[in-house]
């Protein structure tokens, strides 16, 4: 027994009856009598524990009163077929070693279920539930099926900066980042702040998206992938936004809007469907437990193909159904920027299937998107998906130098700082498309959750940075 090799407890779960194994974990629950006990230790490799069967015959009691909830065990025994039920093998304990006690008086995490506001104020203790197991799992799963998706495509994974003098979006909500110390600004002469004097000698900020970093990669190796965190202070307390999430961003040479919608739904659904085929244990626990209809509508976006509307036609529906007597809180009319209600009426209430909304007002989107010939749409398209609304926004980009320099102009933005990227333009520029995926959004919608927040191990929203 001496040299035996702890096996994970997904891999003890799948191994036939006769071994002698090793297992290390934290006690999920310990029950029984006087005469025996039954331990469910949990490991995290998987949502299901195994069971422990301790007879009392064998051990001293003083022991096996240390194995309370959240304690840490080693444990050494045979693996025997198991006469309970709910699952194949349990251990037959020979020796138990206690790592780590767990006083069950200080300890909040019994058996009674703990609120998901509740855990989100215990550091410690969130992880260690079987919903955040499970969310933590999937979100693995679902980060390394993304550089798969990418990586069998041919696709380089291109490290953009976080610390950035560039404001890719234009909406402005941007954190700053400076060693300048804030009781004591220095001033220039028209009491402007000096920046020379800053860290890097002028205005910084954390990143609000990598894209335009990410275009300067796309022509030139053709086609690339961003997957890093991204910062917006954005006051926006909803359960679909965080200050600090994780996008990816694909930036294609040589795709027109076509070819760019294409891939943003070859893309989720691959990632859906990786779920379905490696998460399975997880997805039932949380179908079960947070959502009833998850794993169905995980299949449901699988066997459809997204219905392509321009926003003007969105609108149209939109106003539609208001004159039918459906009332929004926001109002809608052409020239607006839809709000999630909006989104998913279309979503799930009129078409019933994933929408990709394509040619917005040029006055709702970022400047570097690319003109219509009538002049006031752009080549945009927003992938809106049931419970979430946007999922995924992208575009065609514009490869007109003169009218990506007027719409510059147009929008009173520095050409100054951009210089480095209008570049791309001016030598040999190349029609171009990308988009980006809020990494939590999507685990949203693969994990059924409700709030963003539970879907990221430390969220980060406006005055919450705990941790
Ligand atoms: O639509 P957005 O702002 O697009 C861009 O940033 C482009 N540069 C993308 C590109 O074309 N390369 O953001 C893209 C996605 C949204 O669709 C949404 O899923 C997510 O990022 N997102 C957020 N997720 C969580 N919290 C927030 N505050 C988010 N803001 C955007
Ligand atoms: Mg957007």
């Amino acid at each position: 027994m001496e040299t035996l090799k702890r096996k994970k407890v997904k891999e003890l779960l799948a191994t036939p009856a006769g071994a002698d194994v090793m297992a290390k974990g934290w006690v999920r629950t310990k029950r029984g009598n006087k005469q025996i006990k039954f331990i469910a230790l949990n490991d995290g490799s998987t949502i299901n524990n195994i069971q422990v069967v301790v007879n009392m015959e064998n051990f001293d009691e003083e022991l096996v009163k240390k194995i309370t909830t959240g304690a840490s065990l080693c444990v050494k025994g045979r693996l025997v077929e198991s006469v309970g039920s709910g699952q194949a093998v349990e251990i037959q304990a020979e020796d138990i070693e206690v790592y780590g006690e767990c006083d069950p008086v200080r300890y909040p995490l019994q058996k009674k279920d703990t609120s998901l506001e509740y855990l989100r104020t215990v550091a410690h203790l969130r992880p260690r539930t079987n919903t955040f197991g499970a969310v933590l799992r999937i979100r693995h799963a679902m980060a390394f099926a993304i550089h798969k998706f990418f990586n069998d495509k041919g696709f380089v994974y291109l490290n953009t900066p976080l610390i950035t003098e560039s404001d890719a979006e234009g909406a402005g909500d941007m954190f700053q980042v400076t060693t300048l110390d804030l009781a004591n600004v220095p001033k220039k002469d028209g009491g402007k702040v000096d920046y020379s004097k800053d860290f890097f000698g002028k205005k910084t900020s954390l990143t609000v998206s990598g894209q335009l970093e990410g275009e300067l990669g796309a022509t030139a190796v053709g086609e690339i992938y961003t997957f890093g965190p991204t910062f917006r202070a954005e006051n926006s307390n909803t359960p679909r936004h965080l200050a600090e999430f994780w996008m990816i961003e694909p930036e294609m040479a040589f795709y027109d809007i076509k070819d760019d919608m294409a891939l943003a739904e070859e893309f989720v659904k691959y990632l859906v469907q990786y779920a379905l085929d490696n998460c399975m244990d997880d997805l039932r626990f949380l179908n079960d437990k947070y959502d009833e209809g998850l794993i169905e509508r995980l299949q449901s976006v699988l066997g459809v193909d997204f219905r392509v509307v321009t926003y003007t036609e969105g609108i149209e529906i939109l106003e539609e159904a208001v004159r039918n007597g459906h009332s929004f809180e926001f109002p809608v009319h052409w020239g607006t920027d839809l709000q999630s209600e909006h989104e998913r009426y279309l979503v799930e209430t009129h078409f019933r299937k994933p929408v990709i909304l394509t040619d917005f007002p040029k006055d709702i989107k970022a400047f570097y998107m690319k003109l219509n010939d009538d002049g006031k749409t752009v080549r945009g398209m927003d992938v809106l998906f049931p419970k979430i609304g946007e999922i995924i926004g992208g575009s065609e980009r514009e490869a007109s130098l003169e009218k990506l320099e007027r719409r510059i102009d147009e929008l009173k933005m520095s050409r100054k700082n951009l210089e480095w990227y209008i570049d791309t333009r001016r030598f040999g520029t190349v029609p171009h498309s990308g988009f980006g995926l809020g990494f939590e959004r999507l685990l949203l919608f693969v994990t059924g959750m409700a709030n963003i927040r539970d879907v990221i191990p430390f969220p980060r929203t406006p005055k919450n940075a705990e941790f």
